[in-house]
């Protein structure tokens, strides 16, 4: 094929895919819940009216011509407020950088880091690390992670990997996992980072931390977001941070996103976002710039809004646990944050009614696709092996109806396998 080394070794998210699978089914007239996909019904789950009002008015306003490449400076200058409100992190509009959702933002730290052929190390399950080193051309190093520690990798399952890393992709609340670094597994960390750092000579690349933190404002309960800086002040020009809107606001097609750094990466992640041309829309920067300063307002809307979330989210993993207790082979993890809960299928090897083995994750989740009108996503998606048994549930395309009336179905179909 006359395509480029690069363009034949990507592919295609795997969740896409699956979701495929479900529009199909449901242009066949099929009634599905589709808790596959990351994203939001947003009949269901609107953004706040204030950033829609905003966005609209700044229409009006025609700012509509090219935003500066490192994004508008009233929401550089507020994000750098509200960083300093929120988690106490000091970080100047220099070290700042927005774009058109996090997306480039990720790929950008990679670019700016990643030189072909480095390590780059991430916690399996995770969400499209592998996507971006191969971009980058890194060798990649995934770390398995275990159910007992929630998935999240501790400085343990890291350790014996970071000699010569360039890179290790950290996200908390993590996606596909809806759990959390406790404050000591995030510290153990940060202090293997800057161990490893001593280390290494003065022409040596460093270690850096990505660490995509945007689901933190997405918590539940007594959950508390820690985040590297905080905990370690001295790996402030190790770490760069991913953020933005898409998922605290509901807001995955508004397009903002803000990454937070060292000066010197983020400059470079600027060149690199600034030739990809991928700037958030200038009317979204404005009006998310002045929906920062309404704090009230973003509370009002974070309360309403993760209180949705979390019922839909309780009554999935209530629903779970009941089956569970009433023994069918399935688990979840109680959710922390995010919109996911991670739910346990333990049907590989089972047989179904026409005689056929579910072999791997991918089958049984087929099979609850057909059987029980369901979609969930297998962490094989996100990296683990086939036989992984545990799978993603997203609640943020449901209501909480859907929620409900699935777990009846749910018990049918597993019940019809032998
Ligand atoms: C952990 C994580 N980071 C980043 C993103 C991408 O966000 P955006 O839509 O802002 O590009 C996602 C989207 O699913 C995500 O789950």
């Amino acid at each position: 094929m006359n395509i480029s080394k690069l363009a034949s070794t990507l592919e295609g998210s795997e969740i896409i895919k699956i979701a495929g699978e479900i529009n199909e089914l449901k242009r066949k007239g099929e009634q599905i819940a589709n808790l596959t996909i990351g994203d939001f019904d947003s009949n269901i789950f609107p953004i706040p009216d204030e950033l829609k009002d905003g966005i609209v008015e700044a229409y009006r306003d025609n700012q509509t011509n090219y935003p500066p490449a490192d994004g508008v400076a009233v929401l550089r200058e507020n994000v750098s407020s509200f960083l300093k409100e929120r988690f106490k992190l000091e970080y100047k509009t220099n070290q700042i950088l927005v774009a058109g959702g996090s997306r480039p933002l990720i790929y950008g730290t990679y670019m700016a880091l990643v030189d072909p052929g480095d390590k780059v190390i991430y916690p399996t399950p995770s969400w499209n690390n592998n996507h971006y080193c191969r971009f980058s051309g890194a060798t990649q190093v995934p770390v398995k992670t275990s159910a007992e520690n929630n998935f999240m990798p501790t400085a343990d399952d890291i350790r014996p990997h970071v000699k010569g890393a360039t890179l290790l992709a950290l996200c908390s609340p993590l996606n596909p996992t809806g759990t959390m670094f406790s404050k000591k597994d995030l510290e153990e960390i940060c202090d293997l980072v800057i161990e490893e750092n001593k280390c290494r000579a003065a022409d040596e690349k460093p270690l850096y931390i990505m660490y995509d933190q945007i689901y933190s404002l997405l918590t539940f309960g007594e959950q508390f977001h820690y985040d590297p800086v905080s905990l370690r002040p001295e790996l402030k020009d190790r770490v760069i941070y991913i953020d933005g809107i898409s998922k605290c606001l509901a807001a995955t097609g508004v397009r903002v996103g803000w990454a937070f750094g060292p000066e010197h990466v983020i400059e470079q992640m600027k060149t690199i976002v600034g030739h990809v041309g991928a700037w958030a829309p200038k009317p979204e920067q404005m009006a998310t710039a002045k929906f920062l300063t309404q704090p009230v307002e973003l509370n009002n809307y974070l309360s309403t809004f993760k209180g949705k979330v979390q019922r839909s989210l309780d009554a999935l993993y209530q629903g779970i646990i009941q089956m569970k207790a009433d023994g069918f082979a399935v688990d979840a993890v109680n959710p922390m944050g995010a919109i996911y809960l991670t739910v346990k299928v333990d049907y590989i090897g089972k047989k179904t009614p026409e005689g056929k083995i579910l072999q791997n994750s991918a089958d049984v989740n087929f099979y609850l696709i057909k059987e029980a009108k369901i979609g969930i996503v297998p962490f094989s998606a996100f990296g683990t092996d086939s036989g992984v048994n545990w799978f993603r549930a997203s609640v943020g395309a449901c209501s909480l109806e859907d929620i409900q009336q699935m777990i009846p179905r749910m018990r049918d179909a597993l019940s019809k396998l032998k």
